[in-house]
């Protein structure tokens, strides 16, 4: 679990914490769903000024699927946290859909899914993902209706009465995803989701997400520390190094959006995947 994340037992505060505020305000238009100029991050430390990101800037085009990969430290969860609006930079400007990171959390504009699946163990899977529906007021019948949507959409509709006990880990993160769909967001920030899985599952799951940002139309920022997974998920994969956290390359996934697991075994794609190698090879020489 990252340094700044919650504790798993502590995480579903942690998601009201993100759910709980109230819609205010309407975004202006803007071509970029996330957007993020010379940003940084500092915190005070025994030797001085830690520098978690620098000089960091990205651009998100709706529909995009950008994947955050580097070393452990070099600020990817930091960065997922500041679009989120859950830490604020030091300098440097984000906004999420034309507005401030504030009112895109206020108006539910993103959904979240934590490293650990963070599900509450005295609730069914589908009272899980009603939570959030429950917290914006509305009536029984459209959280059931939403919730049983959502979990359909992840493939776990014959698993909505069991308790997180009885789910496997890959049902336990499919849940936690389906809360994050519940809210209906455009845009969805994963960091990590996948990282605990095995890796048979993990691809199950690839697969399953792959055609949710198609089907949705989604814009997805997803942290990951597989080469594989950012290739076979992304549009395009940042690579960050740290000390001072910062994006070292970006690297373009050109492959059609419609994918399957046997493009993995495609020249194009080792191609791709070497780049990311190379652009993180420097990253990790001091690990
Ligand atoms: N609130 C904080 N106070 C001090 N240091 C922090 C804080 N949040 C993050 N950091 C530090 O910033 C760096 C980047 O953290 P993080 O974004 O969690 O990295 P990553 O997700 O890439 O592993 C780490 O060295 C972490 O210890
Ligand atoms: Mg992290």
């Amino acid at each position: 679990m990252q340094t700044i994340s919650p504790a798993p037992n502590s995480a579903p505060k942690h998601v009201n914490a993100v759910i709980e505020s109230r819609p205010a305000s309407t975004a202006a238009p803007h071509s970029s769903v996330v957007s993020v100029n010379g940003v940084a991050v500092s915190y005070p430390s025994a030797h001085g000024i830690f520098q978690a990101l620098s000089n960091v800037s990205l651009d998100v085009a709706r529909g995009e699927f950008i994947s955050l990969i580097g070393p452990s430290g070099c600020g990817k969860t930091t960065l997922l946290r500041l679009i989120a609006d859950l830490a604020q930079p030091t300098s440097g400007e984000l906004r999420v859909n034309g507005g401030t990171p504030n009112q895109a959390r206020t108006d539910r504009s993103y959904g979240y899914v934590f490293q650990s699946p963070a599900l509450y163990p005295w609730r069914t899977a589908i009272s899980n993902v009603m939570l959030p529906l429950e917290i914006i007021g509305l009536s029984p019948t459209e959280r059931q209706q939403r919730a049983a949507g959502a979990l359909a959409a992840v493939g776990l509709t014959e698993a909505a009465g069991r308790y997180p006990w009885q789910l496997s880990g890959g049902m336990q993160q499919r849940v936690s995803i389906a809360r994050a769909l519940s809210l209906q967001p455009d845009l969805l920030l994963m960091d990590e989701p996948f990282g605990a899985l095995d890796e048979i599952t993990r691809d199950k799951l690839n697969l399953h997400l792959t055609d949710l940002w198609r089907e949705r139309n989604l814009t997805v920022i997803f942290v990951t520390h597989s080469i594989p997974e950012a290739v076979f998920l992304s549009t395009r994969v940042v690579a960050m190094s740290a000390n001072p956290g910062r994006i070292s390359r970006v690297i373009e996934c050109p492959f059609p959006q419609r994918r399957t697991l046997d493009l993995r075994n495609t020249k194009q794609f080792l191609d791709v995947s070497q780049e990311v190698r190379d652009a993180l090879s420097d990253a990790y020489a001091d690990e």
